[in-house]
């Protein structure tokens, strides 16, 4: 443990404007904002890394100042001490802090707040915003491929105990990219990889969907009421001004999975309904329960990237369009934003099962963020409702979904349902 690391486990109260002072001192003299409890004991105690390994230590813990702070602040801050550690922790950020670091627990900071019941403080907030800028600077980086500074001739400049600017954008770049990820998916597991995923043979089974040999879960029916939030969202596209219904109601479904919500389209008859499908197993099980024979259904076989150009090209406008596959990344989303203007009715309506980075409360609200930011920049306002989920959702619970299931892709208290039209409508 070292000063900066004790500073900010708030040992003497008030906490007053000599917090900043010490801390921007201990950082404008070269100590890292992102330096850990774990770094400081090898420090301190004169550890090579090296010792640490052939001695089989594992790393007591990587715990950041910024865990600290959110591990120590007290519950009864008064509002002068409030905004004096919200001033510390907009300092650690300008100096490079890390929104999503994990500590020993896999935890991040914005975690150890929600447990600690600060989810609706201002210092939550500081958090979150820092997550949503990071995301948006990393996206402007990968989009002009800039280069980084050689690793080499940092550590010439640099004590190299300080983690290099690459060493840092990985593991934030990989964090946000793969929200759905567990430790032990591969770059190239089925879920995270989609011709993976549409080369391994998939099974149905009660309540749900499943990757065979793995047990990934692809879509379980303890989202039918999210399918149907989803459902009744499409078919608000259909009204035009007010109440006139409109006389041609075209939906587009991309994900059949097990076919929930296009049963529940079904039920509304809208004049043509589209369902976008690309895995072999799923078109099977389509044609095998009739879908196929169904008179104002069109099947798109293929993945979405490789049939919505000839849709765009046929002059076909939907009402409302939901999208929900598996294996997918925020940045497909992001390419699929191109096709949702193009394909959508001036009063249509677009949902998606919202997922994103569902793994971890915090990581989830950032993307909610984002996704507003980003639909906006096409002219679309997103709004959500927030609904509760099942308990059985909760890993914690005795008896959960995920029982049977190797790998979980929920575990947030609330979902947020997403509904977005054009702005001006
Ligand atoms: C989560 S399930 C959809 C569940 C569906 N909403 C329901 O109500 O049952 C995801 C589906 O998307 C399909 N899929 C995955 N990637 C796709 C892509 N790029 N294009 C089209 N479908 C895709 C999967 O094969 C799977 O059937």
């Amino acid at each position: 443990m070292s000063d900066l690391h004790d500073l900010c486990k708030f040992p003497t109260r008030p906490i007053d404007g000599s917090y900043v002072q010490q801390l921007r001192h201990y950082l404008k003299n070269g100590i890292p904002a992102t330096y850990t409890v774990e770094e400081a004991y090898k420090v301190l105690n004169n550890i090579e890394e090296s010792e640490l390994e052939s001695d089989n230590i594992e790393p007591a813990t990587t715990t950041t100042p910024l865990h600290l702070i959110c591990q120590h602040v007290p519950k009864d801050l008064t509002n002068d001490e409030l905004s004096i550690v919200q001033e510390m922790i907009s300092t650690l950020f300008e100096y490079g802090a890390g929104w999503c670091f994990t500590d020993i627990n896999n935890n991040t900071p914005g975690c150890i707040l929600i447990e600690r019941g600060f989810h609706d403080s201002p210092l939550y907030q500081l958090i979150l915003d820092a997550g949503v800028r990071a995301e948006l600077l990393l996206r402007k980086v990968s989009e002009y491929d800039m280069e980084f500074i050689d690793e080499e001739e940092v550590a010439l400049q640099h004590d190299e105990e300080v983690p290099q600017p690459e060493s840092i954008e990985e593991s934030v770049k990989d964090i946000v990219e793969n929200p759905v990820k567990e430790i032990d998916d591969a770059p190239d597991a089925p879920s995270q990889n989609q011709q993976s995923y549409l080369n391994t043979k998939l099974e149905y089974v009660d309540n749900a969907l499943i990757t065979k040999d793995r047990k990934d879960g692809v879509m379980m029916s303890w989202e039918t009421n999210l399918m149907q939030l989803g459902c009744d969202s499409l078919f608000k596209g259909a009204i035009i001004e007010g109440s006139e219904t409109d006389s041609e109601i075209n939906v587009l479904n991309i994900g059949f999975g097990m076919g929930i919500i296009d049963t529940m389209i079904q039920h509304q008859s809208p004049t043509k309904h589209y369902i976008c499908e690309a895995h072999p197993d799923v078109l099977k099980k389509l044609k095998d329960d009739g879908w196929y024979e169904k008179p104002n259904v069109v099947i798109l076989e293929g993945r979405w990237q490789d049939q919505l150009d000839a849709l765009m090209s046929q002059g076909v406008f939907f009402n409302g369009i939901y999208y929900d596959t598996f294996s997918e990344h925020y940045s497909d989303m992001l390419e699929l934003f191109d096709y949702i203007v193009g394909l959508l009715k001036p009063y249509g309506v677009f949902s998606f099962f919202n997922g994103l980075g569902a793994d971890r409360q915090i990581i989830y609200e950032v993307y909610k963020k984002l996704v507003e930011i980003d639909l906006e920049n096409y002219g679309l306002k997103v709004t959500y409702t927030n609904v509760p989920v099942p308990k059985e959702t909760l890993q914690e619970n005795d008896k959960s979904v995920w029982d049977e299931v190797k790998r979980s892709y929920w575990s947030c208290p609330v979902y947020y349902h997403p509904e977005a039209k054009f702005i001006d409508i």
